[in-house]
Formats: C-alpha cells, structure tokens, sequence
C-alpha cells in the first residue's frame, strides 16, 4: 500500500472585467494582430477595484470544495501559490482561511511566481505523503495588473489576473504509475537568471511593490529548453514517457512556448489544454485555471495521466505528473 496525494475537486474564478486586446491600441503602439500572433492572447481578465488576490483565491476555493462536496472544516492545511498577495504579511492563505469561516487547520504562501503553483502542489504532496495533512485546499491565484508597467507594451498586454483550487486528499494505491494522484514531481531554480523576470520594487529595497520587467526574448529561449526537459524527467520518474499523457497542461504564458514544448516531447496539440488566448498569463493562477476549464470542458476525466509543467521568475521552473 502506497499513500498517494489524489484530487478530489477542482475550481477557479476569474474577474468579471474582460479585456480584449484592442483596448490597448487606444494607449500603447500596438496591435491585436501583434498580441495574437506573437502570444496567442486574445483578452485577458483584469480584477475589479476592491477586489484581491485573497478574494479571488476564496472564490476559487469555494468552487473546489464544492467540486469535491466538501466543507471548509474538511480541510487541514490551505496552500497558496501567489506573487501579488494583498499585504507583504500576513499571507493570502490565512487571508482565505479567515474568508473560508475556518478556525482549525493550518495555512501559508509560497512564491515561485509563474512556476507557484507546481511548486505548491508539491509541497501540498509532501504534508500529505508525511502524514501532516489528510486533505490540502491547493491554490494559485495572482492580481498581475498590480505590477505591471502600462507604458511597457512588451510586458503589460501578456498578463492577468485570476485564481484556481485544487483540494488534494490522501489515497493509498498500489506503488504503481497505474495509482490515482501525483505520481512525480520535478522541482528546479537558478538564481542567475534573476535579471530576466523581475518585480523593480520590494520591502527591504525600494519600500514599494514595483513593476514588472522582462527580457522576452531570452525568457522565451529558457521556457523552451527547460519545460520539456523537466517534464520529460518527471514522466521517467514515475516509471512513463511521453505516449503515456492523456493532458499536459502547461503554465500559460505564450502559445508560441506552449506549442515548441509539446512538440519538444513529440505530443500533438491536442493533447494540450489551452486557455491562453481567454486568461493571458496568470502567472501562479495559470495551472489550476486550466485544469478547471479542462475538467468542466470535459477534456480532463477521472484516470487520465495529467502533466503540469511551469517556469517563472528566478528563474524557477518544474514538474508535476498527476493521474486524475
Ligand atoms: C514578449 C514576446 C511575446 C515578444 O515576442 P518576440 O517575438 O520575442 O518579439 P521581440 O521581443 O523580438 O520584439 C519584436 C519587436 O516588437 C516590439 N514589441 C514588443 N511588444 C509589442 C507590442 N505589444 N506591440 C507591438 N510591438 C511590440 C518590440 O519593441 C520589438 O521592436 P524592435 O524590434 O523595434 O525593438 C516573447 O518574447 C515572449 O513571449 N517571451 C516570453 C514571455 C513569457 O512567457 N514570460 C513569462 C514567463 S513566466
């Protein structure tokens, strides 16, 4: 008997204010047959004044836990992945745990920027494997329209905001790639690249949250070399290859990425769940958003071999195999 980290529930929200590409045109040199054909975004939510990564996050994880026909009080551990939080401290997970009516458990952040929410997974995955939690509320969620420069037309029109939820519940299975839950996990980072992805500001430097500031072209190069890389070894870690995977569902930054990766790991697109062109990217939201809109589109269906794959600002990048 194998102890496992299986999904239970799935959900996500995102701001009821859709912006199409176009509305860019009015303020910046650009264009939506430039956006489209060099990102593959068509439009992009951006949250409403008053509204917040926490707020987000809640909603999102109300939607998982219906998925799963749980309650708040079910849970033991809330783990957000997120880059925006609402205040430097306290995090946006206690922030949701407070939202939620929960008075028991335990709840933290982590960063990781785009790559977050693998990374959450598999910290969701280790509190389960060890015992510590039962059932984990795993969430992404990011207000990017607060950090972006809307002057810089290489950076402002590729993001959004939004949030998704996973809940992650112990199983046992049998040891074998044919268990439900997370099968892998492949984690990496290397703090060279820092000068490539980064936030301007910060509380030890500038005392201001900052903007966001990117090297495309040379991110674009990395995301390709390494994507398919770190999920080539997390397949091999839990004894597959490529032929296995029913989804991959990337980190939705750039269609142009998302196509050279599956290529890279000789997958046809459509084995690809692709919500780009609606979020833009979401950075830390990415993941579970899709996976939410894979799940309800009826891509992604109980049994199907799901693998994660996301890089960001560190850079910070990895893996995560999931049978659904
Ligand atoms: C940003 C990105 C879309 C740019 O595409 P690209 O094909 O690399 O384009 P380039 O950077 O070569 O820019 C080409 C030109 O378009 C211009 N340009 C940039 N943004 C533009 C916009 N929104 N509209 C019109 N022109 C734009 C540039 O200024 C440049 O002009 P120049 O040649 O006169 O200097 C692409 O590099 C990318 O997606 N990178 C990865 C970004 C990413 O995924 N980041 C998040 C990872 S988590």
């Amino acid at each position: 008997m194998t102890r496992r980290a299986a999904v239970r529930g799935v959900g996500h929200y995102l701001p009821a204010r859709i912006v199409p590409n176009a509305e860019f045109e009015a303020t910046l040199e650009t264009s939506d047959e430039w956006i489209r054909s060099r990102s593959g975004i068509e439009r992009r939510h951006f949250a409403a004044e008053g509204e917040a990564t926490s707020s987000m996050a809640a909603e999102a994880a109300r939607a998982a836990l219906a998925d799963a026909g749980l309650q708040p009080g079910d849970i033991d551990a809330i783990i957000v992945a997120t880059s925006t939080p609402d205040l430097t401290f306290p995090s946006v997970a206690t922030m949701v745990q407070d939202r939620l009516g929960m008075t028991t458990g335990f709840a933290y952040d982590v960063q990781a920027v785009c790559a977050g929410f693998v990374f959450a997974l598999a910290n969701a995955n280790g509190m389960i494997l060890s015992g510590q939690a039962e059932r984990v509320l795993v969430i992404g969620a990011e207000t990017f329209s607060r950090i972006l420069d809307w002057n810089d037309r290489g950076t402002c029109v590729l993001f959004g905001d939004g949030a998704g939820a996973l809940v992650l519940e112990a199983t046992t299975g049998n040891g074998l790639p044919s268990d439900r839950g997370i099968l892998s996990v492949d984690l990496h980072s290397d703090g060279r690249y820092r000068d490539i992805l980064y936030v301007d500001g910060g509380v030890a430097t500038t005392g201001t949250a900052g903007v966001l500031k990117m090297q495309g072209k040379e991110v674009f190069r990395q995301a390709v070399e390494k994507l398919a890389e770190t999920a080539h070894a997390a397949l091999a870690k839990a004894g597959l290859e490529a032929q296995d995977v029913d989804w991959i569902v990337p980190h939705q930054a750039n269609l142009r990425i998302i196509k050279a990766t599956a290529q890279r790991m000789g997958l046809p697109m459509d084995k690809v769940v692709v919500t780009v062109q609606d979020h833009g990217n979401t950075s830390a939201a990415s993941i579970p958003l899709a996976l939410s809109v894979g799940k309800a589109k009826g891509q992604i269906k109980r049994g199907d071999l799901v693998v994660t794959e996301a890089i960001g600002g560190g850079l910070a990048w990895g893996s995560v195999v999931i049978r659904w």
